[in-house]
């Protein structure tokens, strides 16, 4: 499949965005990280960004006036940046048509359970785990998806799972996914990059 050269998506903590910025500095992942956006101009994933040189945007309906600029913008920073593959990683917004239809088939998403089970629309954050622990399941574990213009719907590339304890709280629930996750999405970007996972030819 070739070198990637990924756009990461992030609103927030950006933890999944450093794994895998330090998975493709040990070489495990063969691509980079192009650049990051931001919907959140005090994200911490824009600060990881610039402490490793990559460059990144703030991105927002804010900054650009309305969604449809917004989207021309983002598609003129991936084609600056040469992007392959866009990765969400923590991405709180649906991106603007132009963006996904340009990159059909080349975005992915990472969501903390194994969907299609508690994913949709307000699924997000610990939410997920309060609803998985609700429903008294024994397993839960990590999704990477292709992302379409709904909510945790496109198909399924790769998922683990995750043991639910007897004693487990969101929190302690929570991390153990987040872990996971940081590991996961770079054992799947590996897979991609080796062309084991074939998003194209
Ligand atoms: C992760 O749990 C991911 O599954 C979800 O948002 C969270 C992002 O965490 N989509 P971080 O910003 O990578 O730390």
């Amino acid at each position: 499949m070739g070198r990637l050269k990924m756009a990461i998506f992030a609103s927030h903590g950006g933890s999944n965005l450093q794994s895998i910025i330090d998975g493709c500095k040990i070489g495990v992942i063969n691509g980079e990280v192009s650049v990051v956006i931001s919907n959140n101009g005090n994200s911490i994933s824009l600060g990881r960004a610039q402490k490793e040189n990559i460059p990144y945007y703030h991105m927002s309906n804010k900054v650009f006036g309305d969604e449809d600029k917004l989207d021309d913008a983002m598609v003129d920073i991936l084609e600056q940046h040469s992007v392959n593959l866009i990765v969400l990683a923590g991405y709180m917004k649906i991106l603007g048509h132009k963006v996904l239809r340009k990159y059909k088939g080349r975005i992915l998403n990472i969501h903390p359970a194994l969907l299609p089970k508690y994913g949709g629309k307000g699924m997000y954050g610990r939410y997920v785990h309060e609803a998985v622990l609700k429903g008294g399941e024994k397993v839960t574990g990590v999704t990477i998806h292709l992302v379409d213009e709904e909510y945790d719907s496109g198909a399924i590339i790769n998922q683990c799972q995750v043991k639910v304890e007897e004693n487990d709280t969101v929190e302690t629930l929570a991390s153990r996914v987040l872990g996971r996750e940081h590991t996961f999405y770079v054992e799947t970007l590996k897979m991609i990059s080796e062309g084991q996972i074939k998003l194209w030819s």
